[in-house]
């Protein structure tokens, strides 16, 4: 490090890299990945701490391209350059290829190190291959690296039939990935779907790795959308009301998005069609009969559905428009006061969706991949489940029949152009590097506390902003305490929302209503799953038993797919009061003993028999060597009252749910009079002096044996 400034060599191999006017789509690989790592570029030139880039690739001659990818320096400015590096073959190769050149490109890349004038501190792969190569040169030099993936022969995998040819080369570029995974000091990904599900299947798995810093995005476009007479035109004349509130999808006719199960909704709600219109943009046509099989055949389908349902003069369905024409149809939409629906079975990222939020659309969109990520950032509108129709009609006409709703959803949007934005990305991503590279030990409070403090997060923590600037300072004055969270959330949804509230970095957290623990590794980066924490809850849990017979018999509707964890089903059970009880005979009847959870009278968590936050923070507790009476913990609803019941320290907030304050079993407990993370310094206040009174805290330390 240069005066703590950091010198990065990127790692891009695939496709045809330069630095101004990328041939996009000059062959398949040179794509998406490559405007990424541009934008990266150039906002970590704009920060402070980063010192140098350079960014690896191939060199490489071919008749067609041009001279320029077999230069070994393309200069980008004074931080940054493009380096070529010649290899055993110099032609250009597809990225199923790239294999072949491994051995040449690591012993290349070691060559070129050791000619620079600055030992690189840090080096960050982009794609599989680059991820293989880093790791082979990292083994060699001691130089970390992080990973991005960009996307996932896993995830291809899963969407080809198992005996296609392709998938031959997916085996192989899957090993690649296992191996630039297994060594990566941290692991980049976009969104909670790929941290938690894409990712999830891979041997060299490690969940604390990883780390969701959504990518920038050009919104500014779409911020200031205006409709446009011609772009009317287009939709207009399919119209018997054009003036109608608009339901718009925009999305390739692939079967993967699901358009057919938008136009049933439609088709099978009157409600809905005396709502408003259906305008769906599915990409361009000449003559559909010329199209590839897959599109032609969804475009088939959708016109039979609008014919078998009678939809003349309410859908509009463009033949023709031109891509600058999709932000007046946002646009247009947002005028008659509508609606963007994303149905797709899974939607790897949603770039859709983060346009229409910057046009002011509300959404509704698939609760199967990246799209949770998006609407629980800015809050602006409904997931679903995009196999259920009534679920898709209720929820647009949720919004359609609640003009106050509308407006707070469409001016929720604007989040995302602040959110998704290059320059708050490189700000999380330099932290990240700082602590790959750093050498700072964990705080003194984090190894030896003398008192643990296990806060929930939603409704505890968070909920008032204020409160968690407040107990961040507070926080950072504190030498004894670390800070733990205990909360029904995932590990990665945990570490986002604690992210965009600014709340101080926990040392630990309990994650998945107590069915997963992570503690804060020495470096800081990345922490580690308590595995043996997992082996202890695994004990008498049948999942696959207990979802069907839940499935089967309860009448439950089950939360997204994100919710679902190893250790954890989840439902939604709103105002069902016996819900917990019906469930838990019928597990009962069928020798099943699980820990059955039910919060803000709505969630219904079940759980491994031996998991809870309360019997994860006793777990916590013992292993940290501490006394009963240096922990505290804090919550608010349903999920915290066994970890609330099983503290000596207990603290409800103010604003407490499901008859926290009043319950017999937490009559020890403080019920502050502050709400949120204020009523948690308050408690902790409290707690402090009460024991000052007998025995200090500190005194009864204990050191970890
Ligand atoms: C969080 C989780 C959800 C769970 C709820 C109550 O909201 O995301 O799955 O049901 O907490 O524990
Ligand atoms: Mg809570």
């Amino acid at each position: 490090m240069n005066g703590g400034r950091v010198f990065v060599l990127h790692i891009a191999l695939q496709g045809c890299l330069r630095a101004t006017d990328v041939e996009y789509g000059l062959t398949a690989d040179t794509g998406g990945h490559i405007r990424y790592l541009l934008d990266l570029v150039s906002a970590s030139g704009r920060h402070p701490a980063i010192d140098r880039m350079e960014i690896v690739t191939r060199a490489f001659r071919r008749m067609a391209y041009a001279e320029c990818y077999a230069e070994p320096i393309e200069t980008i400015d004074g931080t940054t350059r493009i380096v070529r590096l010649p290899t055993a073959s110099d032609a250009y190769l597809v990225k199923e290829d790239l294999w072949t050149e491994h051995d040449s490109l690591v012993e290349a890349l070691i060559a070129h190190i050791a000619t620079l004038d600055q030992v690189p501190d840090v080096m960050h792969a982009h794609y599989a291959d680059a991820g293989l190569i880093a790791a082979r040169v990292s083994a060699r030099t001691g130089i970390p690296y992080v990973f991005t993936a960009h996307s996932l022969g896993r995830v291809k995998l899963a969407a080809f039939d198992r005996d296609c040819t392709e998938t031959a080369g997916l085996d192989r570029r899957i090993a690649i990935e296992e191996e630039a995974i297994a060594a990566a000091a941290a692991i980049i990904a976009s969104s909670r779907d790929e941290a938690e599900v894409q990712y999830a299947d891979y041997a060299n798995y490690d969940p604390g790795r990883i780390r969701v810093f959504a990518p920038g995005s050009d919104l500014k476009q779409f911020a200031n959308c205006r409709t446009d007479a011609r772009v009317d035109a287009l939709i207009d004349r399919f119209l018997d009301d054009p003036s109608k509130p608009v339901i718009l999808a925009i999305a390739r006719p692939v079967t993967k998005k699901n358009l057919a199960a938008l136009v049933h909704a439609y088709g099978r709600s009157p409600a809905l069609r005396a709502a408003a219109n259906l305008v769906i943009l599915a990409g361009t046509r000449d003559d559909s009969a010329t199209l590839e099989p897959e599109i032609r055949d969804n475009i088939a389908e959708l016109l039979q559905l609008i014919d078998r349902y009678d939809l003349y003069g309410k859908v509009a369905y463009p033949k023709q428009h031109r891509p600058d024409d999709i932000a007046a149809v946002y646009a247009y939409a947002r005028t008659r006061r509508g609606i963007f629906v994303n149905p797709a079975l899974n939607e790897p990222f949603g770039l859709t969706l983060l346009e229409a939020a910057a046009s002011g659309l509300p959404v509704v969109a698939t609760d199967s991949g990246g799209p949770n990520d998006i609407v629980e950032t800015c809050g602006n509108g409904i997931l679903v489940d995009p196999r259920s129709s009534t679920a898709i009609t209720d929820a647009i006409l949720k919004i359609l029949d609640d003009l106050a709703l509308w407006s707070r959803y469409s001016a929720a949007g604007s989040v995302a152009i602040r959110a998704y934005d290059w320059d708050r990305h490189v700000q999380l991503y330099v932290g990240l590097l700082d602590e790959v590279v750093g050498t700072a030990a964990l705080p003194v409070a984090e190894r030896e506390p003398a008192l643990l403090l296990v806060s929930d997060i939603d409704g505890t923590l968070i909920g008032c902003a204020q409160g968690v600037g407040d107990f961040a300072a507070w926080h950072a004055a504190q030498t004894d305490v670390a800070f733990a969270i205990a909360t029904g959330r995932s590990f990665h949804s945990a570490m986002a929302v604690l992210g965009q509230h600014d709340a101080p970095r926990p040392a630990i957290l309990i994650t998945s209503v107590g069915s997963e623990i992570y503690y804060r590794t020495v470096r800081g980066a990345v922490y580690d799953r308590d595995t043996e924490w997992d082996g202890i809850i695994a004990a008498g849990w049948d999942r696959e038993a207990v979802a069907a017979l839940i499935g089967q018999h309860a009448g439950l509707t089950p939360q997204s797919p994100l919710e679902q964890r190893r250790f954890k089903l989840s439902y939604f059970a709103d105002g069902d009061v016996a819900a917990a009880e019906r469930v838990r005979a019928l597990l009962a009847e069928h020798g099943h003993s699980c820990s059955i959870i039910h919060s803000h009278g709505r969630y219904l968590d079940v759980l491994p028999h031996a998991a809870s936050k309360g019997t994860a923070v006793e777990h916590v507790r013992r292993r940290l060597g501490l006394e009963p009476r240096q922990v505290i913990v804090a919550g608010d609803s349903g999920n915290d009252i066994e970890m609330l019941r099983s503290s000596r320290h207990a603290i409800i907030v103010g604003n407490y749910s499901d008859g926290l304050g009043t319950r017999a079993d937490l009559a020890h407990g403080y019920v502050a009079v502050g709400h949120h993370a204020r009523g948690v310094i308050e408690g902790v206040a409290y707690f402090r002096s009460a024991a000052e009174q007998s025995e200090p805290l500190a005194a009864v330390r204990k050191r970890a044996s």
